[in-house]
């Protein structure tokens, strides 16, 4: 009789128990008979590292990284991906036959693929307004700027994390980064992502109403059962469109798995079935 070996992979973070990774995993596995396992794993702040070691010495496979972990996991894989490395912020290690460590950013491309292919939405030539400038923030401005929007306005609690994102990837186009408060001196954007972790608080970041006009789009990184502040800030203020991050979740799962399990699995019957 031949012996299935169930190959081991988890989701770290602090805290991680409301994470929906392992059901997504668990979906996409289920569509192939994929023999592989993947729970919740909750990292030690003070000791990331060691439980990198530890889920490796129990033959673990690969993790997703979650906050406040993704600069940590950077500094510590051997060899990154070209969003990785330009991020600064890893979301997804790869433990490889040969012993090194692979980290990957999904975040930008599966942010990207909610928004192009799932929403169908038109970036080429927008103005597009991105809150926060931590490690979601951090991977998807490259993919954003590859996505040939006009301008990139970075706004954040603490304006020089902001500014200093913008310089990181000035070379990409039209990116400018400073406080909430400047934003009173813009015109209005055509697509707000909110990437700051304030919803988490039930706080909206404070942005002026005429970043707003009829036709903006606006999309807010986490997801949680009941509309956020920014989501229920955004309807008010008669945004065309207000949208979660249900879908870039499963999205970055989805590419998070492939650069596992060699394979893109089936990514809107899991919405779906989330939704
Ligand atoms: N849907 C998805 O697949 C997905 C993927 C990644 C992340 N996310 C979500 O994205 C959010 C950010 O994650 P992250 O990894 O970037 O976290 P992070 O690295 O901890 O960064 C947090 C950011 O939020 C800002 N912030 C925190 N509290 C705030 C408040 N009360 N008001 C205004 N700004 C505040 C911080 O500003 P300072 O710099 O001033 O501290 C920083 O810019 C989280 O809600 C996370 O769940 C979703």
């Amino acid at each position: 009789m031949k012996t299935v070996i169930i190959e081991k992979y988890a989701v770290i973070g602090n805290p991680i128990e409301h994470s929906k990774s392992p059901l997504i995993h668990g979906m996409f596995a289920q569509q192939v008979d994929d023999a592989m396992s993947y729970d919740t794993l909750l990292g030690d702040l003070d000791a990331f590292e060691d439980n990198i070691t530890t889920f490796k010495q129990q033959g673990g496979k690969g993790l997703n990284v979650t906050v406040p972990f993704k600069e940590q996991a950077w500094e510590l894989a051997d060899e990154l991906s070209d969003y990785a490395q330009r991020a600064g912020a890893v979301n997804t290690l790869c433990f490889r036959d040969d012993g090194t460590l692979y980290g990957a950013n999904t975040d930008g491309v599966g942010l990207l693929h909610d928004l192009v292919v799932n929403y169908k939405l038109v970036l080429e030539g927008k103005r597009v307004l991105l809150l926060g400038a931590g490690g979601a923030s951090k991977g998807v401005v490259q993919p954003l700027m590859e996505a040939h929007i006009k301008t990139l306005v970075i706004a954040n609690r603490t304006p020089e994390r902001a500014t200093q994102l913008a310089l990181d990837f000035a070379d990409l186009g039209s990116i400018r980064g400073g406080s909430f408060n400047e934003l009173r001196d813009q015109a209005p954007f055509d697509l707000i992502i909110n990437a700051t972790a304030a919803s988490l608080h039930g706080i909206m970041p404070p942005i002026p109403e005429s970043c707003l006009f009829e036709d903006s789009i606006c999309y807010d990184l986490m997801y949680a059962s009941r509309p956020t502040a920014f989501e229920y800030w955004c309807e008010d203020q008669g945004a065309a469109l207000v949208l979660n991050g249900l879908g870039m979740l499963v999205e970055q799962a989805a590419a998070s798995y492939e650069i596992w399990r060699g394979r893109m699995p089936l990514t809107t019957p899991v919405l779906e079935s989330l939704q």
